[in-house]
């Protein structure tokens, strides 16, 4: 173990509000001790085919505010096979890095637990995604941004669905967690948030053909156990009443762009920090998180585990709400 010189950044899988945050603590604590960071560009593919940035101080200067990553991101079909993970391994060593920091979800996180068994390379992950799909974190940068965005785009959507008296189904991302779906449906006070298996499309039916309801959006999860979830429950509602007029809405990529809020901001500054300075004191081989506002370290193994929502909270609202 010698003195950190030069290591690499990667942010991988969806891009998420916050990237650009962490980088940016990163490179200006690591330029502040002379160590050089090499930005690999679009994810792991940019370690396998030798593709990077220098990032200098400048270079990272303004990105604070900025959705994205600067870097580029992406899923990397070739870093799944063992050939593509010994090019990238080749190229860790021709560049002379002293460690990895790697930014990403639950899809980067099984990668890494792959890669540093197999070459034993010091590596730090920094939980991002939209999804908060990371186990043993309370949060991942870009949640809290993507929350945001859902919450701003369907109050405008509840503005023409009260004027016209219609039903909205709204799918919003997170892939197999529920987080997004649970917190926005409740802080948009929906009628009901569907997710997994929580859920009753027949109660919600006689709900409707009540009328009196108080609310018109109904939040759906994508990835829901019933397949391409909002169609299916849109024709099912579509077929049962009369009484409302009602519209489906996905809200797609909308919800992984723009600024970061204050909270990924500062999320992303102190994760990056925390990565760099453990990177350099050779601790590492786990992914920095944040529990309680305390920073916290979690083993790639654990980061990968099924991170389940409270189920039981989508149950109770639902009961809650519409009895
Ligand atoms: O993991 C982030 C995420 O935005 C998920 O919420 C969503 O399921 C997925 O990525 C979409 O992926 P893509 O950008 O490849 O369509």
């Amino acid at each position: 173990m010698g003195t950190t010189k030069k290591i690499g950044i990667i942010t991988s899988g969806g891009d998420s509000p916050g990237m650009n945050a962490a980088i940016k603590s990163i490179v200006h604590y690591a330029n502040m001790k002379n160590i050089n960071c090499l930005g690999f560009k679009y994810g792991y593919d940019g370690l396998i085919n030798n593709n990077y940035l220098l990032l200098s101080n400048n270079k990272v200067k303004d990105i604070i505010g900025f959705g994205g990553t600067i870097i580029g991101s992406g899923r990397s079909i070739e870093f799944l096979t063992k050939k593509g993970r010994k090019k990238a391994y080749k190229n860790y060593l021709y560049n002379k890095l002293d460690g990895l920091i790697i930014i990403g979800g639950n899809g980067t996180f099984t990668g890494v637990n792959k890669f540093t068994k197999e070459f034993n390379i010091p590596i730090i992950g920094i939980p991002g995604t939209i999804d908060n799909d990371i186990y043993g974190t309370d949060l991942t940068l870009g949640y809290d941004t993507a929350l945001n965005t859902i919450i701003k785009t369907v109050d405008k959507i509840k503005d023409t669905a009260n004027s016209n008296n219609r039903i909205f189904i709204v799918e919003v991302m997170g892939k197999k967690t529920g987080y997004l779906a649970l917190n926005s449906g409740i802080a948009l006070d929906a009628l009901y948030i569907i997710f997994n298996r929580e859920y009753n499309l027949k109660k919600l039916v006689s709900l409707l053909k009540k009328g009196n309801i108080f609310s018109k959006i109904i939040i759906v999860a994508e990835n829901t156990k019933i397949g391409s979830a909002s169609k299916k429950i849109y024709n099912f509602i579509k077929s049962s009443i009369t009484n409302y007029e009602i519209r489906r809405t996905i809200l797609g990529h909308i919800q992984r762009g723009g600024s970061p809020t204050c909270i990924d901001r500062i999320l992303g500054i102190r994760l990056g920090l925390e990565a760099i300075k453990k990177i350099i004191k050779y601790d590492n081989n786990f992914v920095i998180g944040i529990k309680k506002n305390k920073i916290i370290h979690i083993p790639f193994e654990k980061s990968v585990r099924k991170k389940k929502i409270d189920i039981n909270s989508i149950y109770i609202y639902n009961k809650f709400y519409n009895t």
